[in-house]
């Protein structure tokens, strides 16, 4: 259908052009532009406003439309339009010499040159000059959205399509699509020029020797093959930059990924990014949001509670303070039976005092409570069944207690951890980054004293190749920054082996693009790409496959350790510390008791 209706253009233009054949032609390319700058030559203006195509562009383009004139020779400023969109009446001459107003800078524009001196269509001669200029802008600066607007119809440069072994072409127009677009189906094995580096969904590969590039792999190259296969361009990966994603320099000049844009040394980068000011908005253009990532603290795990007093924690305090009031209640309730037994004369006071009887019972009671056997039962049938009931209840106590003990001495219990922001600035611990685009906003000091705090406990570790999870896993001495999906894919060993614990409090959250150079020509063929890849859910898919393969991994090598040892652990006699140490206290004890009985005796009989 489509090519049929082009060769219906091709016949009907062969004579000159009237309106309906440009509206066919010239609707869809201008569909979405605001509004259009009109140039026309200052010598010729009424031979330029009788031109077809001005004709249209003034009546039917239904378009705003500002009119200006300008001199072929005119010497044009640095960036002659900016990002305008623009229709201009040239000379055939003019527009191939690549000077003066023929010359944009500037990607963004969509430019509309009319060559209302051609009295027929472009010799093939004449299509080589034209072709020759257009590669050379394109080169310089990737400028590609021209159409040249002939007698006999509309050129535009397809700067994919190939002339013998070389890139770009001059090649018809006919209507169908937009440049952006249209171009961007099939570029054709269009080298591109692809960064990427380390990071949490990228991994390359190094050659060990000569510590070139082998392969990548990760989400990320997943991503960068999805567009490699569906854009059709040739991948050029690029060695991974010794800077990651770059500084800025006190001179304002940045290196790593986003220097490498400034300056045109990459074509895309597939390493996600953080989305926020990086200061470089008139160079760097985001692609659409991808997936999205939290910043976290991770600090060193707190410490092991030391095996001399393990037993002491091995159940909570409200379960101590439960037993022993609970043994003071019983101990009272005892004692009220038996006054009541006593007023009713059921059993009677013998040769004891009331107050002998009370530390009596409140003895028995406790000797009932830790499961020792009583010596003599007391008379009153009511006073024997509550006993049994006490006897149950230390049972239960005593159930708790043991289970517990020989839990904590399998599974080793820790001091509490850190797991707010506020215990985060008590344990005064520095906060380590390596990345300055991590902590420039992490903590913004105006939101509150206790971020203010925080921000200024940040320090940076310029040295990219350090390992600073390492070094908070084994000094202990400071706290790190990290995003939260590399703390669970890549570090999960030192989660698993509680060397360092993440604050369940994360500080910030992100979404996360790639990055490319403003304005690049696949910019929307990559975003709508990138979309509906996302739309299909395949980017959550890999990252849910990236994460079960890592939990497999972990998952083996726990079962390994497991089946090597310390599941099934003996118990030795360092375990058994804590009993030696109150063997030792009662002894103390005893002898304290035995010297104050002694010499009290002493004083009595003095
Ligand atoms: C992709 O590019 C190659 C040239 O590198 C070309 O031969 C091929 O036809 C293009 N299109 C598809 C769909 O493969
Ligand atoms: C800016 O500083 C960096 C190093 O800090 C240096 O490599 C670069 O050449 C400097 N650029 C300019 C324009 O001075």
């Amino acid at each position: 259908m489509a090519v049929l209706g082009s060769l219906f253009l091709l016949l009907v233009l062969e004579k000159s052009p009237n309106f309906t054949q440009l509206n066919g032609l010239l609707a869809e390319p201008i569909r979405d532009l605001p509004q259009l700058n009109l140039y026309l030559r200052e010598s010729k203006q009424h031979q330029d406003a009788a031109n077809p195509y001005v004709q249209w562009f003034l009546h039917q383009s239904k378009k705003p439309l500002s009119i200006h004139t300008y001199e072929e020779s005119q010497d044009w400023a640095e960036d002659p339009f900016g990002r305008d969109y623009l229709v201009l009446v040239m000379s055939l001459g003019q527009l191939v010499s690549n000077r003066g107003a023929a010359a944009p800078n500037q990607k963004a524009g969509v430019f509309f040159y009319i060559l209302a001196d051609q009295s027929e269509d472009l010799s093939a001669q004449e299509q080589l000059l034209l072709e020759r200029s257009c590669r050379q802008l394109w080169m310089l600066h990737k400028i590609y959205n021209r159409f040249f607007l002939t007698r006999d119809g509309i050129w535009i440069y397809d700067p994919f399509k190939r002339r013998d072994s070389a890139f770009g072409r001059l090649v018809r127009y006919y209507g169908s699509e937009p440049l952006d677009k249209l171009l961007f189906h099939d570029i054709n094995g269009y080298p591109l020029r692809i960064q990427m580096f380390r990071s949490v969904y990228t991994r390359p590969e190094f050659d060990k020797d000569t510590g070139l590039l082998t392969s990548v792999t990760g989400v990320d190259f997943l991503v960068a093959q999805m567009l490699r296969e569906r854009l059709n361009f040739t991948m050029l990966l690029q060695q991974p930059d010794k800077n990651y994603f770059g500084e800025r320099s006190a001179n304002g000049s940045y290196n790593g990924a986003i220097g490498l844009i400034i300056n045109d040394g990459v074509d895309i980068c597939l390493t996600g990014f953080f989305v926020k000011d990086y200061l470089v908005q008139q160079y760097m253009d985001f692609t659409v949001a991808v997936y999205d990532d939290e910043l976290c603290i991770y600090v060193p795990k707190a410490r092991r509670i030391p095996q001399s007093i393990l037993p002491i924690f091995a159940v909570g305090y409200d379960i101590y303070l439960g037993f022993i009031l609970t043994a003071f209640a019983c101990a009272l309730i005892w004692f009220t039976l038996r006054v009541i037994n006593l007023r009713l004369r059921i059993v009677s006071l013998g040769n004891q005092h009331l107050w002998g009887q009370a530390l009596g019972i409140v003895v028995d009671t406790w000797v009932v409570w830790v499961r020792v056997n009583l010596s003599h039962l007391p008379a009153s049938y009511a006073e024997r069944m509550f006993i049994g009931s006490l006897c149950l209840v230390s049972v239960i106590f005593g159930a708790i207690f043991e289970s517990s003990l020989a839990t904590v001495f399998i599974h080793p219990l820790y001091y509490k951890d850190i797991n707010t922001m506020q215990e985060l600035d008590d344990s005064g611990l520095k906060v380590v980054y390596k990345y300055s685009s991590m902590a420039d906003d992490l903590f913004f000091s105006e939101t509150s004293p206790l971020f203010a705090s925080l921000n200024s406990k940040l320090t940076w570790n310029r040295d990219l190749r350090a390992d600073v999870i390492d070094e908070v896993a084994t000094f202990r001495s400071k706290a790190g920054v990290s995003r939260f999906t590399s703390l669970t894919l890549e570090s999960s060993r030192f989660t698993l082996l509680r060397q360092i614990w993440v604050v369940p409090e994360c500080p910030k959250y992100y979404t996360i693009s790639y990055v490319m150079p403003r304005d690049s020509p696949w910019e929307d063929a990559v975003n709508a790409l990138l979309l509906r890849v996302l739309s299909v859910g395949l980017i959550v898919k890999w990252i849910q496959e990236e994460k079960s393969r890592v939990d497999i991994k972990m998952r083996l090598s726990i079962l390994e350790a497991n089946a090597e040892s310390d599941l099934v652990r003996v118990l030795t006699i360092g375990d058994l510390q804590l009993a030696f140490y109150v063997v030792i206290g009662g002894n103390l004890l005893a002898f304290l008791g035995f010297f104050a009985e002694h010499f009290w005796r002493k004083s009595l009989k003095k």
